[in-house]
């Protein structure tokens, strides 16, 4: 099978403004995706920043925009990371994630139905991890989508990214992966699901 025919995973995540440990988690658990037969695309903090802030009354989308809706349309899963902001996920995620209102009235696949979401939560420290992750997961249950399992929640004050794809604590690698084997699993159910 051609690359560009594998299944795909969408990854939505990471904050504007240099390196991002939230899109180097995001990174990880994608590969993992990767390693079990998916393609992956991810939409990180500079991609979110292109985004203008959610008009649902906008007549016209732009570019970026509908770019975001069409790759969302066409994945067989998600994987949402952001950093926990005051206890929750940032506005940047949330904007691209209000974004998903556009697949509302989709007759083939409305908002996420039915699709494997993998979760991952940074923060410096691990108050914010589990309160940004209950947000995430409320959000995927109300874009009627199917919250994986194992949600990899990591506190970025102890925990350090290289660029390589490897974190100072092995551990944390292996939980990423997990999320991306997760969703992998479960994406064939959700094309199946997908299909009118
Ligand atoms: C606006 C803002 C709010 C934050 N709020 C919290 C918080 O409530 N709790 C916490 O543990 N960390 C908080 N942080 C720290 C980030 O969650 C943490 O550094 C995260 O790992 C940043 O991800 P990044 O490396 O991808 O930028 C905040 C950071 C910013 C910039």
């Amino acid at each position: 099978m051609a690359d560009s025919e594998l299944p795909l995973v969408v990854g939505i995540g990471g904050t504007i403004g240099g390196v991002s440990s939230t899109e180097r988690a995001l990174r990880i658990a994608l590969d993992a995706a990767c390693q079990q037969g998916f393609r992956t695309r991810m939409f990180g903090g500079a991609d979110m920043a292109r985004l203008p802030l959610y008009d649902p009354k906008a007549t016209t989308r732009t570019p970026e925009e509908r770019e975001f809706v069409e790759t969302v349309r066409q994945a067989s899963a998600l994987i949402i990371a952001s950093p926990g902001y005051h206890g929750s996920i940032s506005g940047v995620v949330k904007n691209a994630l209000d974004l998903l209102e556009e697949t509302a009235r989709d007759a083939a696949r409305p908002y996420l139905a039915d699709m494997p979401v993998g979760l991952i939560a940074t923060a410096y420290g691990w108050q914010a991890t589990g309160s940004t992750i209950a947000a995430l997961r409320s959000i995927v249950h109300a874009l009627r989508g199917w919250p994986t399992p194992f949600a990899a929640a990591i506190n970025s004050q102890i925990v350090k990214f290289d660029e390589e794809g490897g974190a100072s604590d092995p551990a944390v690698v292996e939980q990423l992966m997990l999320v991306g084997r997760q969703v992998a699993r479960f994406a064939p159910l959700a094309a199946t699901a997908a299909t009118p």
